[in-house]
C-alpha cells in the first residue's frame, strides 16, 4: 500500500488528508516512482476547488510534479532519448497523484537527475519550468528585446525572467515590494503591480514583449504601451486571449529533454529555483495553505 494526499469532495485545503492506496504496477512504457520530492502548483489547487472541472472520480489524488527513485519499470519503458529506464535511476517530471510515497509515470515524461540538482528542487521544475521554456517558445526573445514578465517572483515567472535575460534579453518584471530584492538578484529590475502600472513600465523603458504569468495585467499594460500582440504570451488569463488577441502559450515545448536543459542550467548555476519551505506528507494541508496565501519566490515541495 502506498500513502498518498487524498480529497473526497471539493474544497479548501482542509478537506486534504493522507489516506492509502492500493500499489499500481506500471503498464507498458509507465515506471513506479519512490517518490522524493513533489512540488505544489497552483493548478492542484484549482482543481481541489473546483476552479478548474475535473471528471475523475473522487477520492481524487494530488500533483503531478516530482523528483524520486525507479521501483519498477513495466514493458518497453524508455527514457524521451530512447535510453532504457532502469530500476534505481533518480528522476524528475510529471507523475499522476505525486504527493505520495510512490506515483506512477509515464517514461517519456522524465529526465535522469544528477546530484547536483537537489531532489527537492528538481521535483518542482516539469510544470514551472516547462511553462516558462513555453513562454519563451511562444514569444522568442534576445538581444535588443526588453521584456515585462507579470508575476516575475512566482515560479514561472521567475524561471521566464531568468530565460529571457540569458537569451540577452533586458528583463522588466512585476512583484510586491518585498520580492523587489530577489528580482534584482536574478538580474530583474522590478516594478510594482497594480494601477499605473504602465506609467511605471514606460518610465524604465520601451516595452518590446510581454509574458504574463499571473493574470492580465501585464498584458493590458502591453497594449497601453503599443506591444504587438503577436508579442505578447498568456498563461494564466485565459479570457484575455480572446479579449485582446494574445498568444495561449503553446504546449509544444513542455518535453522531457526541454525538461532536462533546466536540469542542466540548474546543475551549472545558470538558474535558480528556489525552495520556499519543504512539508512532510502529513502536512499536505498546510503545505497548501502556505501556496495559497502570498509566500517567498519558488516552490512550495512535499517531501514524502
Ligand atoms: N497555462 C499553463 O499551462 C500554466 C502553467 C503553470 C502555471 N499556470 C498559472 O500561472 C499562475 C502562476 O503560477 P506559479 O506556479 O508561478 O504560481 P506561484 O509560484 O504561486 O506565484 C504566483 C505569483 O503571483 C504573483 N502575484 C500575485 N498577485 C499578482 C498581481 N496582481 N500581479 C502580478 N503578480 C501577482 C505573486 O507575486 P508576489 O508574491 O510578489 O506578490 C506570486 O509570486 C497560476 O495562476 C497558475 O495556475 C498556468
Amino acid at each position: 500500500m502506498t500513502r498518498a494526499a487524498l480529497y473526497d469532495g471539493l474544497g479548501g485545503p482542509d478537506v486534504l488528508y493522507v489516506g492509502t492506496v492500493a500499489d499500481v504496477e506500471p503498464g507498458p512504457g509507465e515506471v513506479a516512482v519512490r517518490v522524493r520530492a513533489a512540488g505544489l502548483n497552483p493548478i492542484d489547487a484549482k482543481l481541489r476547488t473546483g476552479f478548474v472541472r475535473s471528471d475523475a472520480p473522487f477520492p481524487r489524488r494530488v500533483g503531478s510534479d516530482l523528483a524520486g527513485t525507479v521501483e519498477a519499470v513495466g514493458d518497453g519503458a524508455v527514457y524521451w532519448d530512447g535510453t532504457p529506464v532502469a530500476v534505481g535511476d533518480e528522476v524528475f517530471g510529471r507523475g499522476q497523484g505525486a504527493v505520495a510515497e510512490r506515483a506512477i509515470a509515464s517514461a517519456d515524461a522524465l529526465a535522469k537527475r544528477v546530484d547536483a540538482v537537489p531532489a527537492e528542487v528538481a521535483g518542482g521544475l516539469w510544470i514551472a519550468g516547462l511553462t516558462a521554456v513555453s513562454c519563451l517558445a511562444t514569444v522568442p526573445v534576445g538581444e535588443g528585446d526588453t521584456v515585462l514578465v507579470g508575476g516575475a517572483s512566482g515560479a514561472v515567472g521567475l524561471i521566464a525572467a531568468q530565460l529571457a535575460a540569458e537569451a540577452g534579453a533586458r528583463v522588466i518584471g512585476t512583484a510586491s515590494a518585498r520580492n523587489h530584492g530577489f528580482l534584482r538578484s536574478i538580474g530583474v529590475e522590478p516594478v510594482a503591480y497594480g494601477e499605473g502600472l504602465a506609467a511605471r513600465v514606460r518610465e524604465l523603458g520601451t516595452v518590446t514583449a510581454v509574458m504574463d504569468c499571473h493574470g492580465r495585467e501585464a498584458l493590458d499594460a502591453g497594449i497601453e504601451l503599443g506591444v504587438p500582440v503577436d508579442r505578447m504570451v498568456a498563461i494564466a488569463a485565459y479570457a484575455a486571449i480572446d479579449e485582446l488577441g494574445v498568444l495561449n502559450v503553446e504546449r509544444a515545448a513542455r518535453t522531457p529533454a526541454n525538461l532536462e536543459r533546466l536540469g542542466d542550467r540548474i546543475a551549472r548555476g545558470s538558474l535558480v529555483l528556489p525552495v520556499v519551505n519543504t512539508y512532510p506528507l502529513d502536512e499536505v494541508g498546510a503545505a497548501f495553505t502556505d501556496l495559497e496565501s502570498a509566500h517567498a519566490p519558488g516552490k512550495i515541495v512535499i517531501t514524502p
